[in-house]
Order: C-alpha cells, then sequence, then structure tokens
C-alpha cells in the first residue's frame, strides 16, 4: 500500500481533505490513541490565510441528501497565529504535514508560500485556488490564466512541493490543471466543494449565513470521478482524487480514475476513524482483478 507522492513517501494513499479532520482537536479528545492509529498517511491543515478570519455567520451547514453544504468560510488564526500555536502542535503527528494556504492577491499567496519555504516541519504545500483574486475579480482556479500566473510567481519561492487544489466551478477543471502543471505545480487535488445552496424552510431566504456554500460527501462522488478522471488524463503530475469517498471501493474507484492519493473528507465528520476502515478496506480489495464489465446503459 505505501507509494511515493513527490518524492515523499507515505504508508498508503489515503489522507484528509483539507478542512474537515481537526487533528489538534482530535489529539485533545483521543490522547496518543490518535498518533498510535493515526488516520491518515499524510495530513493536510486547514487553510492558512493571511490574516485572521472570524468564518462566516451562523448557519453553517446544512445536510442534504448523501452529503452535506458548508458555509464555515475559512475561519483560521492567521499566519503568525497557525505559526506560534498550530505548527508546533502538527509537527508532532507521526505521519508528513501538508499546508494548504490561500490568499485574496497573489501577493497575499506569495507571502504564506515563503512563509513556509524553508520549514522543516512542513512536507509540502496545497494552494487553495478557490477564492477569488480581489486585484482581478477572477476566482484564481476557474481560469488557466489565473492559475499559471499565480504559480508563476509563487513557483520560485521554494523548493518544496507545490499541490494546487483546483475547484470544480470551474468551466474545464483539466485545463486548469494543465495550466498549473505548465507553471511548475508537482501535484493538483480534487475536488473542492461544488457551490450549492439551501432555503430556509419558513422565511424562503437563503438558509446558510454565506447564502450559498459548498456541497461535499457521497452526493458528488460521481462528479469527482469525472473530474479527477479528466485531469489525470490531461495531466503528467500526480493527482490527489477526493469527492464523497466512504468505502475502499469508493477509494479504489479514485485510484482507478488516475488518481495517486485519496483524500477523504466529510465521512470523517461521520466517524473520526473512517480513514482507518477505509484503507483497511481498500487493503483488502484484489485491485488485480477485473471488474465486472459496465452493462449499464449510457444515457
Ligand atoms: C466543513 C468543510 C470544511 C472544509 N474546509 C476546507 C478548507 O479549509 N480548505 C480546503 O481547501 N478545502 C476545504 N474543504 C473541502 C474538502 O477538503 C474536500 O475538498 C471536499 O469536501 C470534497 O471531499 P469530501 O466529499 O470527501 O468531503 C472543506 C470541506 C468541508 C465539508
Amino acid at each position: 500500500m505505501s507509494v511515493r507522492f513527490c518524492g515523499i513517501e507515505l504508508a498508503h494513499p489515503i489522507i484528509n481533505g483539507s478542512g474537515t479532520f481537526d487533528a489538534i482537536a482530535a489529539r485533545r479528545a483521543f490522547g496518543d490513541t490518535l498518533l498510535d492509529e493515526f488516520p491518515f498517511a499524510a495530513f493536510v491543515s486547514k487553510t492558512v490565510t493571511v490574516e485572521p478570519r472570524q468564518g462566516n455567520p451562523p448557519p453553517r451547514l446544512w445536510e442534504v441528501a448523501g452529503g452535506l453544504i458548508n458555509s464555515i468560510g475559512l475561519p483560521n488564526k492567521g499566519l503568525d497565529g497557525y505559526l506560534a500555536q498550530d505548527l508546533p502542535e502538527l509537527a508532532r503527528l507521526p505521519v508528513p504535514l501538508i499546508v494548504n494556504v490561500m490568499g485574496f492577491t497573489r501577493e497575499e499567496v506569495a507571502r504564506l508560500v515563503a512563509a513556509f519555504a524553508e520549514r522543516e516541519e512542513v512536507a509540502a504545500l496545497e494552494l487553495n485556488v478557490s477564492c477569488p483574486n480581489v486585484e482581478t475579480g477572477l476566482i484564481m482556479g476557474a481560469d488557466p490564466r489565473e492559475t499559471a500566473a499565480l504559480v508563476t510567481r509563487v513557483r520560485p519561492l521554494t523548493t518544496k512541493p507545490i499541490v494546487v487544489k483546483l475547484t470544480p466551478n470551474a468551466t474545464d477543471p483539466a485545463a486548469v490543471a494543465a495550466a498549473a502543471e505548465a507553471s511548475g505545480a508537482d501535484a493538483v487535488s480534487l475536488i473542492n466543494t461544488l457551490r450549492g445552496m439551501a432555503l430556509h424552510p419558513r422565511t424562503r431566504e437563503p438558509w446558510l449565513g454565506g447564502r450559498t456554500g459548498g456541497v461535499s460527501g457521497a452526493a458528488v462522488r460521481s462528479i469527482a470521478l469525472a473530474q479527477v478522471s479528466a485531469v489525470a488524463n490531461r495531466v503528467a503530475i500526480p493527482v490527489v482524487g477526493m469527492g464523497g469517498v466512504q468505502s475502499g471501493g469508493d477509494a479504489a474507484d479514485v485510484l482507478d480514475a488516475g488518481a495517486t492519493l485519496v483524500a477523504v473528507g466529510t465521512e470523517s465528520f461521520r466517524d473520526p476513524a473512517a480513514a482507518c476502515r477505509i484503507s483497511r478496506e481498500l487493503e483488502s480489495l484484489d485491485r488485480g482483478q477485473a471488474r465486472p464489465p459496465d452493462e449499464t446503459p449510457k444515457q
């Protein structure tokens, strides 16, 4: 089950999706047992921004059939708080640490990348490009030229692997992945959440404090699989696939669609140890065996 990802040796291919597992809180709750059987082969931290953020007003979650819509709004302590408080704790985890960063301008992202460039606690950086560039008004990961400009700006700042976390809310995520690769990204990860909305049952106004939110969980699995497959067919760099993975079979699908690693997100909210079960199930599958032919009529 061991796998090499951007030069990093991992015990198995299951990691977490950023923002879906609070390793610091989990360690407080479960103590060192968490470290003895850590669910993930690498840990991706929640998105860090330059300034501290409170996040969106409540309510922040809405359950949908097979998943949820979140409008958490990336609350975090900001770069200084992360460096002082979170990084020392996350560095004690028994697996490589991937730090996920997001900025509202290219210079903000550059500042974040530069801050982690020489930190030996950090194995790799993940760029969350699902936010607007306030200077151009474009979502950084929705347009290949925006993504290329961003990766070109930050690539010279570090020798650490750079993973670009793609947004599914783009016309052609594979074109964005190709632009990231051509500009020097070492890997891409996808999918982030899909934009969704729920209405308050009585007032008929948007339920979520942020009005819209991101849909995740089993409900997005088939969309994720299609996007992972399209991206993996387009780029030569490794792909981290995620979106609705709940079982070893789902993880095998993501790997067989061309991913090198699989991230588990929403399923960890239901069961914090889900990723342990998923890797056990994946290991027990005979993946060499041909799958039964798909006899479902194509629409
Ligand atoms: C509550 C919640 C918070 C999230 N926070 C982040 C985040 O901080 N940064 C990020 O890049 N993705 C974030 N994501 C997206 C996940 O990492 C993942 O891409 C997405 O949920 C799809 O995987 P899943 O269906 O297995 O959850 C978040 C998702 C959820 C549900």
